[in-house]
Parts: structure tokens; sequence; C-alpha cells
């Protein structure tokens, strides 16, 4: 049994308590409950309450802290404000579904199953890592060596079967709230010879750690031992910010041999991602050692930052070059629908927030409008958002035809991951995999064209296998 049965069985006392407070009409309030919450709450923590299961509370473990959190939120680190959308009803019921939650053992360690079946193919399902704390980004240094982050700040190299940890990595992480270490990429200079690492993470600003930005380093890699050293700074995503969210965060090399970085616009809408003054809110450009390409987008614009290459995005945290055309391919968290997948062509706007399909978390309009000219339209849209992290695309490897080409997208949100069929650049159909196991981090794919996934919650990396009649 995946979630603890106290989800399924009346909330005794609390609920009767409820119940007479509550308006006498209407469903009773551990019926009201889970609905209210999974409209409003389940996007940012999980199917039924399951970010509160065992909680140690940041805020405070009484009613009153509960639903004074719910009322006013916390900006800072991205939990809206309710007071305007949910009645105090409302409020009372959540904060006594939440505090049920929070007594409540964690039973979430799902094993997943050793097959599943898609709707062509049964997948064998191998668990090659797991009791991992919260596993973002996974890549693979050569056939059989896969290197794993962990937003906690650690790094892993899995080989032969077995983790080892890498020491010496950067002592100004910023761990707090959506921030972390996050992206890892293994680049082969093909040119030199010469092999590096390269890594994201959120950097608290020297001398006033309340504050942080998106990072890009590397140092290079001889696997020699098991400690990095010599790391050079290539990016911050300037200016640093208060907030802790929305670092956005992948790292990948184009097929024009370029390296792109995403940023997250910061938890600011309003700021950065409308500007080309500032660096959150774009997926930017470089030389694979950090310098500026000379055929940038705008270089000749005054004010503009020289590695930016497309803007107006909110918090991209998937990015592949696609293995055919070479070209970068993104996804992005919407707000409250409106997840996007975009191709992030040089110099273009992709709207955010003066066009989108989502709304504010609380309900309220953003805007009406979701396209204007000048702006791109996304390939794709999520309504409602899954809340995407980690992409890779099927290509070659023990694959069948049928699933070429198909991109492979976490969930978080509603915790599967998703297959995205797209033709000539359209999304097609979409299909559930893996549905239940926990949020889906990131994807990986080897140079065979096997297909690995990292999962939060029991914190697993899977490697999934067809399995294929002769
Ligand atoms: C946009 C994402 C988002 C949505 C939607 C959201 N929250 Fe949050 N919430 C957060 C974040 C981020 C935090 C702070 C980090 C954490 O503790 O998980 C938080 C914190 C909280 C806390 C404080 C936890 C503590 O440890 O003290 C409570 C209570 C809470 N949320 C309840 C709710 C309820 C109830 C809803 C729905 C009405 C909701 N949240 C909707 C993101 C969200």
């Amino acid at each position: 049994m995946r979630y603890p049965t106290i989800l399924l069985i009346p909330i005794g006392i609390v609920a009767a308590a409820l119940t007479w407070q509550t308006n006498e009409s209407g469903p009773p309030a551990e019926q009201v409950a889970p609905q209210v919450y999974s409209q409003w709450c389940s996007s940012c923590h999980g199917p039924k309450g399951r970010d509160f299961i065992d909680r140690e509370w940041k805020f405070g473990s009484s009613e009153q802290d509960i639903q004074r959190i719910i009322r006013d939120g916390y900006p800072l680190l991205g939990m809206p404000g309710y007071a305007e959308t949910l009645s105090a009803d409302d409020i009372n019921t959540l904060s006594a579904f939440l505090l049920e939650q929070a007594a409540s053992e964690r039973g979430f360690s799902p094993t997943p199953p050793d097959e599943i079946q898609s709707t062509d193919l049964r997948i064998r399902v191998n668990t090659l890592v797991s009791g991992l704390e919260t596993p973002w980004g996974m890549d693979f240094v050569d056939d059989t060596t896969l290197l794993i982050t962990e937003r906690e700040g650690r790094i892993w190299k899995l080989s032969a079967g077995k983790l080892h940890a890498l020491d010496g990595l950067p002592n100004d992480m910023h761990v707090k709230g959506q921030g972390g270490l996050m992206d890892v990429m293994h680049w082969n200079d093909s040119t030199s010879g010469n092999e590096w690492i390269y890594l994201t993470y959120s950097k608290n600003k020297p001398g006033d750690p309340d504050y942080s930005a998106t990072a890009l380093i590397r140092a290079p890699w001889n696997d020699q031992g098991d400690s990095f050293n010599n790391w050079e700074e290539l990016f911050v995503a300037e200016p640093y910010e208060k907030t802790h969210r929305h670092y956005g965060s992948r790292v990948a090399i184009g097929g024009d041999g370029k390296l792109y970085l995403t940023c997250g616009e910061r938890g600011m809408r309003d700021v950065h991602p409308q500007t080309l003054s500032t660096s959150p809110g774009k997926v930017h450009r470089f030389n694979p050692d950090g310098s500026i390409p000379k055929d940038n987008p705008f270089l000749n614009e005054p004010n503009a930052r020289p590695s930016i290459w497309s803007w107006g995005h909110r918090n991209p945290q998937g990015m592949i070059a696609h293995p055919i055309s070479g070209e970068i391919w993104t996804h992005e968290h919407g707000p409250k629908g409106g997840d996007e997948l975009n191709v992030a062509r040089k110099g273009r706007n992709y709207g955010w927030p003066k066009i989108t399909f989502g709304r504010n978390y609380v309900g309220t309009i953003i805007t009406r409008d979701t396209a204007m000219v000048g702006l791109q339209q996304p390939i794709h849209y999520w309504l409602p958002s899954i809340g995407p992290c980690g992409m890779e695309m099927v290509y070659g490897g023990p694959w069948p035809e049928s699933w070429q080409t198909d991109l492979l997208v976490g969930s978080l949100s509603f915790e599967y991951l998703e297959r995205v069929e797209v033709e000539s650049g359209r999304v097609t159909s979409r299909e559930r995999l893996l549905d239940g196991f926990g949020r889906v981090r990131d994807i990986a794919r080897n140079a065979q064209g096997e297909i690995f996934v990292a999962i939060e919650g029991a914190g697993t990396v899977l490697h999934l296998e067809p399995i294929l009649s002769e």
C-alpha cells in the first residue's frame, strides 16, 4: 500500500469537530478537504497531502500557524497566499487535513514493479539506486559510469553497481527552497581530447547568503580520484535575488557545439523575463569555455546581457539538444496551468508573463492573452500543469520504431513519466508511465540509447528496458 490508510478512513474526532464548525449544509469536511486540496495545493505538495506526511513544520505546527501560512503564504519560498481565494471554512478544513497527514507515518516507500505495460510495449524496470534524497541531475561519463546529483549538495558516481561519493564541491551552495546542487553534464571535447564536468547550482551571494543566483561551473574530469578540484566559474545569472525558487538550471551542448543554460525568473515575473538587461528568465548560450559566441543575438543591443539566446521564460527545468536536428528543446513550468514545450530559437521571446495559458496559483488571472505579435507560441502546453522536470528523447538503442524520437518528460506534480509523441512539430499523443512512484526529476540516455529515470520519494534511479518478442 503506497499511501497510509489514514487517507481513506474518516478523520474521527477532528472531522467531527470540523463538521460542527462548518456550515450544516454541504458535504462533510473529510470529503471537502481532499477536494479543495487537490484543486489548489496538490500541484506543489503532491497528491493526497503527501508532502505533509511525517512533517517537521517550518513555520509552526499549531492550527493557527498553519492557517496563517495558507492565508498569507510565504512568497520568498514560493507558497502563495489564499486569503482571497478560499473561505475561512476551507482554510480551517485544510489545516486540519494537513495536521492529520503530518501525524501519520511516512508510508511512502513505493517499490516500482519489475515490469510496466505501455500502450504498445512491455518494459522491464530495474532499480539501480534507491534511498537518495532529491536526485536532480544525471549524466553518463562513459558507457558504464553515471553521475547523479542530489539537490541537498551531493554528487555520486555510479559504476559497476556501486555508488561512490565525490568530494570537492563548491562550499557556497544555497540549499534552500528549490535551490541547491542541480544539473550535471559530462562533455568530451573532441578537438582537444579533454573531458569536463559541468555543474549548475544556486550560489550564495558573496558576503550575503540571504541572496542567491543560478551558477554554472566546470572542472576537468579524469576519473582518477574521488574528488573534484579546479572548478572554474563560467557564469552567474545575476542579479542575486532573495527568493529561493525558479532557478531553472539545465545545461546541454547543442548541435552547434555551443553550451546552453536555462535560468528561471526567480519568482520575479514582472522584473526579469521581459528585459534583456538581467539574466534570470532566459536561455543563455556560451562557447564551452564560457566565453560569448560571436553570433549571439543581442551583442549589439545596448544594456543586453551578451549570453542571452532566448527570453521570456518562466522556469525551464528540462532541456535537450535534439539528436537529429541539434536544436535546443526546452520545457518550462507554467503557473497554474500553462507548462510549455518550446524549441528555443535565436533571439526569440517566449512571452512570459505577457502571454500564458496559465493562471496565478490562487486562481486569479495573470493575463487573458495567450498570443501576441512578436511572441512565440509553444509547441505544446500542458493544462493542467504536470510540473515538468527533466527531459530526454528516445533515440536509437533497444527501443522499437514506434518509440523513436518520442520525448520523455518527468512530472513532479502528478508523479509519473510522460511519453510525448511529437510529429512535424506537434504533440500527437501523450502517455503516463511509472504512475505514482514519486516525483520524476530527471531522465538520462546513454550512448547505447538506454533510458534511466531519477525519482524523488524513494530516491531511486531506474533503468527501463523494452521487452521485445523476437
Ligand atoms: C506554487 C506551489 C505551491 C502551492 C500551489 C501551494 N504551496 Fe504550500 N508551500 C509551497 C512552498 C514552496 C512552501 C515552503 C516549502 C515547504 O515547506 O514545502 C509551502 C509551505 C506550505 C506550508 C508550511 C509548511 C511548514 O512546514 O510550515 C503549508 C501549511 C502549506 N504550504 C499549505 C498549502 C496549502 C493548504 C495549499 C493549497 C491551498 C498550498 N500550500 C499550495 C508551495 C506551494
